[in-house]
């Protein structure tokens, strides 16, 4: 059973999972040994029923962080401050160790896609996303994390290299950074990259968590699925980062075709084999693409109720 921590929490938190309703009875029955659980803000937010009710108790007993799937950071539609009021509000109940959202837009002219949209990379949208993180930690009285996004496409107008674009918005706003592992890989393979030379530029001393995930392997192409073990050659970029980082918290995330709460902890804590660094990491043989349909982006497995919200905050 795990006593959650009065300390103020750090970076540190160790290895985590996602908090998904499909869940919550097994870890309301039996605490297991997980460090920390992130939840998806939207899923909880709205409700006042079950979900805020097992939140709050999960909150009691482990380190909880606030993952958002709906800031749209990178919009140029105003900031839904009715959105931010409601993630305002649960993070002072919940008391997470931190509150984060992604390099994105997800809509607009009040329209949402209900997709996570990789910018154009440019001075002009790093002084845009700048001043509007500026607002968004202000009215949250608290630090944002934003996590590098997957992406199909690259713009060609862009100008800047993501992780320099993340380093000068850290260093201009304060912000922190979740360093997605998978999405690195995911990007890279879209765009016909090397995801070792995005991590040789990446700001590691801004990241305060990293995720990890399974793709699903298209052969010319690859989607964000989140709906499988973690890859190996993800794995591989995990040991790197976490090496760099000196361990910052780990999670886990699987939001598709869910298996057993003990199967997504054993797949979490395969993380422990490559914390020796890349160079001593045991990587399993690669998988094979295995042609499934994509079914999950991070908006795909939010709770009806919380879509619906949502989408009613945006028209
Ligand atoms: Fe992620």
């Amino acid at each position: 059973m795990t006593e959650k921590s009065t300390e103020v929490l750090g970076r540190d938190l160790g290895l985590g999972l996602g908090l998904r309703n499909v869940h919550f009875e097994h870890i309301l029955e039996h605490w297991p040994a997980v460090d920390w659980f992130e939840a998806i803000s939207e899923n909880f937010m709205d409700s006042g029923g079950r979900p805020r009710d097992v939140i709050r108790r999960v909150a009691e007993r482990y380190p909880v962080v606030l993952h958002g799937v709906s800031l749209s950071v990178g919009s140029t539609d105003p900031l839904n401050l009715d959105y931010l009021a409601r993630l305002k509000a649960l993070a002072a109940e919940i008391q997470p160790a931190w509150v984060s959202d992604h390099l994105c837009w997800t809509g607009i002219l009040g329209q949402n896609s209900h997709d996570l949209l990789p910018l154009p990379l440019t001075e002009e949208a790093l002084d845009h996303v700048a001043a509007r993180v500026d607002r968004v930690q202000d009215f949250l009285g608290r630090r944002l994390i934003l996590e590098n996004p997957s992406s199909y496409l690259t713009f060609s107008h862009s100008t800047v290299e993501e992780p320099a674009f993340l380093r000068a918005l850290a260093e201009r706003t304060g912000c922190g950074l979740l360093l997605d592992v998978n999405n690195v890989f995911v990007s890279a393979f879209n765009a016909g990259t090397d995801p070792q030379a995005y991590l040789d530029d990446f700001p590691f001393e801004r990241v305060v968590q990293l995720h990890l995930a399974g793709h699903s392997h298209r052969g010319t192409h690859i989607i964000d699925t989140h709906d499988c073990p973690v890859r190996a050659e993800v794995w591989e970029l995990f040991a790197r980062a976490w090496e760099a980082t000196d361990g910052a918290a780990t999670l886990l995330e699987w939001d598709g075709d869910i298996p057993n709460f003990e199967t997504c902890h054993a797949e979490l804590l395969k993380a422990r084999d490559f914390m020796d660094g890349p160079t001593h990491a045991a990587a399993p043989a690669p998988l094979a693409a295995d042609g499934r349909d994509a079914v999950s982006t991070p908006v795909d497995f939010m709770s009806p109720t919380a879509m619906a919200a949502v989408r009613g905050d945006q028209t």
